[in-house]
Order: structure tokens, then sequence, then C-alpha cells
């Protein structure tokens, strides 16, 4: 008899799926999310789920690796009672069936579910298309779903049981099971800040205020309110503020009509949002976000006000893109309560929060933003107050070589292909396209400085009024209401112009010289921003390139990958490629280079504690399964 009190979540249902009964508290969460680690439930929960809730809903919960809630749980059958005094009811559960003349049902002996599904290949194709639209390139899901199969065509449950075994091996020994889990610690250990003393305290945040409610004022808003705090929207425009909530409620009906969120849900949260144009309402906010057009001039005069208007001991925010932090702190009289807060687009979606640590952010504030960032559900990361942050900062390099290879020539279809085929859920055109050829364009001709040779072809594209997505042609073209790139032969003669006046002859460049050279740019950059301080530890980075930039989890972000490729050949491929273009981007950073000769690696764990919890958790996770 099992009593299911809180989260259970795979080993935990897995020992409660072996008992004759389940009682669960009303509070409790279950699942089985190995999947996220690489790995597949291997203490029989891919038999035994199956037998409970049919094969079909089993693959769903462990494709997805889903927290169901008890009540869902109850009504799936995977658990048999609720109960308010889970541990007294269990007792009393318990002596009860105890007393009963009967044969105790064991989950293992529940067959007519899977006998349903035999003969048919429906669920198992089902399955494969949920995997390949949402894990792509991961190695785990096949692997469940070949258990699942197994559960279904093998008539002996134990020989089951063994075909599970191999397969959970086969996963504990792959790349990507190390990868993922590096990811699952890295994000943990990103909200440790390595000078922080551990008893500073942090600041209870009842009420956010948020000020500019466009694109990101908007979505930041919903994240509060929907980890259920109040917070309330300020615009200087009125008809920007009604435009602003009606985005808002118009994201909350989609999910709604999704089955997201039911419509009483919907009316709690979007009840917590309130606005106004008036900054006198925001006077009792505990954080106040700013979150308008990206202008320094601008931004010192909204923190000047907030400064005057909003409680002594709040937290001043900016969610501005790479504009200096300690500039906006400097208007305030509370400098050491400014800090960074670079959300991205769709701010209520994406999971990243760059935080970013001013020369004067005082600890208290770092740990209540990190604290803050755990509730409303975000994968935080610290930087440094420096240009572009982490994130944008490496993908400058990184779309300036993939630039620099179209110059070359290579064409941007083969670049995202060989980009895309790598794991990137975009490749860097199709990107380009979707943000704004323009923004860039416009941005230098302000500085009236001549553009550097990795822009000039997407000048010449602004130039023939090709701005991306946003008027339907840009390295792409588009059709009327569509994201989907459809080539643009009319380019390719921009191409040859421009690669010729700039003294390229155009050669057939193969992609596996495209994919490490665009990925070797994010690796020296991200050794730069490291060996600078401006990230605390390589993890960091590779949070913040696969929560906020589509790089494959299961590659563990760019420098696990380096780790993995070996810094000996990181170093021999920069090199190389440094010696073919002479562009400076491949020279291999010091600290590469000096890891290399040492035969070392970027640092896996900064903190001797976190090595010790994954050793923990690695040995557990193995003598779970024998
Ligand atoms: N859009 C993105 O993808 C993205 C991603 C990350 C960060 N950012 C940053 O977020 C910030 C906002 O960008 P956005 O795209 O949401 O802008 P936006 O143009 O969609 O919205 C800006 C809003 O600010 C309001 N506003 C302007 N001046 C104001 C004032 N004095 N007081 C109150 N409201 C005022 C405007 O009326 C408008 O509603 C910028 O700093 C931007 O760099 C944007």
């Amino acid at each position: 008899m099992a009593a299911i009190n809180g989260i259970t979540l795979g080993g935990g249902l897995e020992t409660a799926l072996c008992c004759n009964y389940r009682i669960a508290s009303n509070t409790a969460f279950v699942g089985l999310p190995e999947v996220n680690l690489g790995l597949l439930p291997g203490g029989g929960g891919t038999q035994r789920l199956p037998r409970l809730v049919g094969p079909s809903e089993a693959l769903k919960m462990m494709l997805t690796g889903t927290h169901v809630p008890a009540k869902k749980a109850l009504d799936m059958g995977i658990v048999d009672l609720l109960s308010e005094n889970v541990v007294e009811d269990s007792i009393a559960f318990a002596k009860e069936k105890a007393a009963e003349d009967i044969k105790h049902p064991m989950v293992r002996d529940i067959n007519e579910k899977i006998i349903e599904a035999r003969g048919s290949e429906n669920v198992l194709v089902e399955a494969q298309a949920l995997a390949a639209k949402s894990r792509k390139g991961q190695f785990a899901p096949g692997q469940i779903i070949k258990c699942v199969e197994a559960a279904i065509n093998l008539d002996d449950f134990d020989e089951g049981i063994k075909k599970e075994g191999e397969l959970f091996i086969e996963c504990l020994l792959h790349p990507q099971r190390e990868a993922m889990i590096h990811i699952f610690f890295g994000e943990r250990s990103a909200s440790k800040i390595s000078d922080m003393p551990k008893d500073t305290p942090v600041m209870d945040i009842k009420k956010a205020g948020i000020i500019g409610s466009g694109t990101m004022g908007g979505g930041i808003a919903m994240c509060f309110a929907n980890a259920g705090i109040p917070v309330h929207i300020i615009d200087q425009d009125a008809d920007n503020l009604k435009r602003g909530l009606s985005v808002i409620e118009k994201n909350y009906d989609f999910m709604v009509g999704r089955g997201r969120m039911t419509p009483e849900q919907k009316d709690m949260v979007f009840g917590l949002i309130t606005s106004s144009l008036d900054y006198k309402d925001l006077h009792d906010v505990d954080i106040a976000i700013e979150a308008v057009y990206e202008n320094l001039d601008l931004k010192l005069e909204i923190f000047k006000s907030l400064d005057e208007h909003v409680q002594d001991n709040a937290i001043l925010a900016s969610n501005t893109s790479g504009l200096d932090v300690d500039a906006i702190a400097s208007v305030t009289k509370r400098p050491n309560k400014v800090v960074g807060t670079h959300f991205f687009s769709p701010a209520n979606i994406m999971r990243l929060l760059e935080v970013v640590r001013g020369e004067q952010t005082s600890h208290e504030t770092l740990a209540t933003v990190m604290n803050i960032s755990k509730r409303i559900k975000k994968a935080a990361v610290v930087s440094l107050n420096a240009p572009g942050f982490i994130g944008n900062r490496m993908l400058f390099n990184y779309t300036a070589q993939a630039n620099m290879l179209l110059l070359e020539g290579a064409l941007p279809h083969q670049i995202d292909q060989a980009i895309e085929s790598f794991g990137l859920n975009m490749g860097p055109f199709r990107m380009m396209d979707l943000v704004g050829l323009d923004l860039g364009w416009r941005a230098r001709k302000l500085s009236g400085a001549e553009s550097p040779l990795h822009a000039k072809i997407g000048d010449h594209l602004c130039d023939n009024d090709r701005f991306g997505q946003k008027n339907g042609k840009g390295y792409y073209n588009y059709s009327e209401g569509s994201r989907a790139p459809n080539p643009a032969p009319e380019n390719e003669a921009i191409y040859e112009k421009i690669s010729s006046e700039n003294g390229f002859t155009r050669r057939e460049i193969s992609d596996e010289e495209i994919t490490d050279r665009c990925i070797l740019a994010l690796i020296n950059e991200g050794a730069d921003i490291l060996s600078e301080g401006v990230a605390q530890r390589a993890a960091d980075i590779d949070v913040v390139y696969i929560n906020g930039y589509g790089f494959p989890i299961w590659r563990g972000g760019p420098m696990h990958h380096a780790n993995a490729m070996g810094l000996d050949v990181v170093v021999e491929k920069l090199k190389k490629y440094h010696e073919i273009t002479g562009n400076n981007a491949y020279k291999p950073s010091e600290l590469l280079i000096k890891l290399a000769k040492n035969g070392e690696k970027f640092s896996e764990a900064p903190l001797e504690e976190e090595r010790k919890e994954k050793l923990n958790f690695a040995m557990s996770s193995v003598a779970g399964n024998f």
C-alpha cells in the first residue's frame, strides 16, 4: 500500500506502482519525467504504467514528463483514492483490505488495456509523432516507445522488464544522458551566486509593477499573474495600454480554448492584473520592471520618476536588451536596488531570464530577483553588466560568422539546414528574417560608421527593401500570412556582387565547415565571456543558450558540447579556421588554450557540494534500476 504525499516522480511513482493500492493526498503530483534527463523510467515504470492507464496515456505521460495532479491521477486510475489525511487513511484502508479474504491486485497482472492495443500501430505511430515534434533529436523517447511496444506485445511481464533494463542501460551510456543531466544541475546551480553569503535575506514580493504595456511588458505581467502575484501595469499612452491589455486577454483566451486553463482560472489570473496611466499607482509595489522603448534617455527619465513614486525599499528593474544598467542605476537614490531583468520574447513562454548585476546591485536585490524568478518559473542566470550580456554577445558572433559564410559562398538555406541538422530550432538566416534585418541596418546608418564585412549583404538587402518576415522578403521570400521560408533566387545576384566587391571568390562550402564555424564561434565567445567573469560558470552559458536561443538540450549547451568534443580538438579546429579565414573570431580564447594544454575541461561543478550532489544523484539513479 503506497501513501503518496507531495511530489512523487520517477522512482517514487515506480515504487508506488509496485504496491497493491495507492492513496494520494489531494495536493500530490505524480509523474515519470526521466525523459528530461535523457533516461527512461527504468524501475518498471514503462511496463506498469501502460497496464494501469493504457499505452497511449502512459506514452504521453512518459514522453512529456508531465507532473499529473492528484485529481487527474485518480481519474486516470493511477491512484485508487484521494485523501486529506493520507497517512491515517492509508493505515485504515490497509487494515480494511488486509481483513478481506481476496487476492490483492498487482499492476503486473492487469493486462486488458495492453491486450486491447495489440495489433494496432496507431498508439506507437502517435507517440513517434509526439516525440518527433516535441523532442526532436532526442534518444530516450525512442527507447521509451520501444519499452511500451514490448509491454504491448510480450506475453510475459518479466520479459518486458528485462527489455526495459536493456534499453535503460543504452540510455544510461548515451552521451545525451550526461548532457541533459548537466543542464538539470546547471539550472539549479545558476541561482547560486559565488560571492553571496548563504544567509542573504530575500525580500517578499507581494506585488509587482510593470512600466510599458507593449510586447514585453504584457508578457512579463502574465508571468507574475500566472504565479498568483498581483501586478499593476502603467503606460504613458491610453491606446497602447488598451491594446496591451487586450493582447494579454487574448493570450489567456487562447489558453482556455486549448484547454490549458479553465475560464475560472483565466478570470482569476487576469483579475490579478490592474492598470493605469499614473506612476503614483506604483507606490506600493515591491518590484517595478521597466519595459519601454530601448532608449537610454527615456529609461533614465523613467527611473528618476520610479525612484520618486515607488516605496523606498522596492527593487527597480529594467528589461533593457543591452543598455548600461549602471547608468540607469546612477540616476536613482537606490542604485543598490537596481538590477537588469532581461526577459526573452514571448516573455510569458520563454524560460530564460538574464539577471544583470550592476556595479552596486546588492546581494539582497540579487537574491530576491533569483528567488522570484523561481516563483515565475524562469531559468535565471546572472550576467555582469557588459555589452550584450551573455546571450546576445554570443549570438552576435554566431550570426556574424553565418554572414561571413554567406559572403564566402554558402547560401542561406544551406547554412540554415546544416545548423538545424545539428539540432538548433532555427537556422541563423530564418532567425534574422524573423527578428528583422532593418534593426541593425538602421542602427548602423545612424552611427554613420562603415558597416563591417559581415553586415554588407544584410545592408544591401535592406537598401532593396528586403527587411525579413515583416514585409514578406528578406533572405527568403514569404507568402502573405505565412512564416514558411521560400527560396529567394533573386538574391543570388546580390550575394555574388557583394562577395566580389569585397574580394571574395565564392566557393563550395561543406556542411561540416558551416556547422563547425558557427558553433565554434559560439564556444570561443563563450570562453571569453567566462574568463572575463561576465558569466559565473560554463554551465550558466549553456543554460542561457538552451533556454533562450534554441540550442538543443541533448547537446548540453555550447560549452558542454565543447567539453564533449575535447577542448584540444576545439582549439585545433579554431586554429585551422583562423588560418583559412584570417578572421579573429577564430583566434582561440586564452582560456581555451590553457584548459586544452592542461588536458582540462570547462568546469562542470564549480562548487564542491554540487559535485557531491551530482554524484549521489547519479548513484541513486543507477541503484534504482538494479
Ligand atoms: N521585443 C523583444 O523581443 C525584446 C526582447 C527582450 C528585451 N526587449 C526590451 O524590452 C523593452 C521593451 O520592448 P518592447 O518590444 O516590449 O517595446 P514595445 O514597443 O512593444 O512597447 C513599449 C511600450 O512602452 C510604452 N512607453 C513608452 N514610453 C513610456 C513611458 N514614459 N511610460 C510608460 N510607458 C511608456 C509604450 O507606449 C509602449 O506601449 C526594450 O528595452 C527592449 O529592448 C525587447
